[in-house]
């Protein structure tokens, strides 16, 4: 029987709640699937803050490095927000997605059918929205140097190299031609020597993949494209601080935040995350929606473990169960039949995905 390590880091706020539901449901379709998962759970954030004095303990990197995969929840609240930036919980995340060296960040945007009325666009504008989202996740204004402020200048600075970019295309391309073969890289070069430099590279490896349409937009220009007729992207291509905004953008064509998925891959080893944040909030009532979480369980066992069917048995039991009209409450407004707490909802998709 295969068997797989993965590492768990459950984080702060609403992460531990859905961190544990994504593991009901991983439960469940292992031992449908015949395959074993241990787990190990690993502190950062700012319950790492709390019990060890910094955000990322050298033994969640060692440990994440020894599994696996990394399934990860959320971090951060407000308590923290006051630390020097360094020692912030988000500081924690940024070195681990370095440590692992995920430099690709797959986003997709889907809209379900069920929930069309939950985006505050006209259904008929989101209705069939499939696009996916590849954000260089290691490098660009993230991670550039020099960067400084001392009260009257502030700086960072926007660098990519010639082979970070070609890396993170090949990504691209790549997610491309399994789906509807079209790649638009998203810049500012119009303005920033660095976006040229981008456009250029993406331009020179779109050579290599014939199949595939590239097209070029301005970051303001694709913006406002997002929200005008979002149908007309499959994949796009950009970098780390657009692929932030961008992202977040794309997914309130979807409607709800609660159920989009991401996986950061590319490195030594995998982290999977919903795209949403700790919600502190909501922490510990039952109401978070774990569907992200779930689902980047699901994106775990495509992408890095090769368990298709395993993956595959999770997202239709996740479109089952809202075709059935089970809702938290984020999204209880739209054609709820039924209100479940974060447990009782993942407990209803663990007991589908059994019965697929
Ligand atoms: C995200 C988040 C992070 C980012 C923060 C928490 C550092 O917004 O995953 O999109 O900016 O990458
Ligand atoms: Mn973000």
């Amino acid at each position: 029987m295969k068997h797989y390590k993965i590492a768990l880091i459950k984080g702060d706020g609403i992460g531990p709640e859905i961190i544990d539901e994504a593991v009901k449901v991983l439960d469940a379709v292992s031992s449908k699937e015949k395959f074993e998962i241990t787990y190990n759970d690993y502190l950062m954030g700012g319950i790492a803050i709390d019990v060890k004095g910094e955000p990322l303990p050298d033994e969640t990197i060692s440990g994440c490095l020894e599994s696996d995969a990394v399934l990860f929840g959320a971090i951060g609240g407000e308590k923290w927000d006051k630390l020097p930036r360094d020692k912030r919980p988000e500081s924690g995340l940024l070195r681990l997605r370095k440590s692992l060296g995920v430099f690709a960040n797959l986003r997709p945007t889907t809209v379900f059918d069920e929930l069309i009325n939950a985006s505050t666009l006209k259904p008929e504008i989101v209705k069939g929205v499939d696009l996916l989202v590849v954000r260089e996740l290691i490098g660009g204004i993230y991670f550039g140097q020099p960067r400084a402020n001392d009260g009257n200048k502030a700086y960072n600075t926007m660098v990519y190299e010639k082979d970070e970019v070609v890396r993170i295309a090949r990504v691209a391309f790549e997610a491309a031609q399994k789906r509807s073969k079209k790649v638009c890289s998203v810049d500012k070069s119009n303005v920033l020597e660095v976006s040229q430099l981008w456009r250029d590279t993406v331009t020179e490896v779109a050579k290599e993949y014939p199949d595939v349409a590239l097209s070029h937009m301005y970051i303001d220009n694709a913006s406002m494209q997002l929200i005008r007729n979002p149908k007309q992207f499959d994949v796009i291509l950009t970098g780390n601080l657009f692929g932030d905004i961008l992202s977040d953008e794309a997914s309130m064509v979807s409607g709800s935040i609660g159920l989009l998925p991401s996986a950061s891959i590319g490195g030594k080893v995998g982290l999977f995350e919903p795209i949403h944040g700790s919600a502190p909030d909501i922490a510990k009532q039952g109401i978070a929606n774990p569907i992200a979480t779930i689902l980047s369980a699901a994106m775990m066992l495509r992408f890095v473990l090769d368990e298709t069917s395993a993956a595959n048995r999770i997202e239709a039991a996740v479109k089952e169960v809202l075709r059935g009209g089970y809702r938290t409450k984020d999204i209880s407004q739209f054609d709820a039949k039924e209100v479940c707490s974060t447990s009782e909802i993942g407990s209803i998709i663990a007991d589908r995905v059994s019965k697929i």
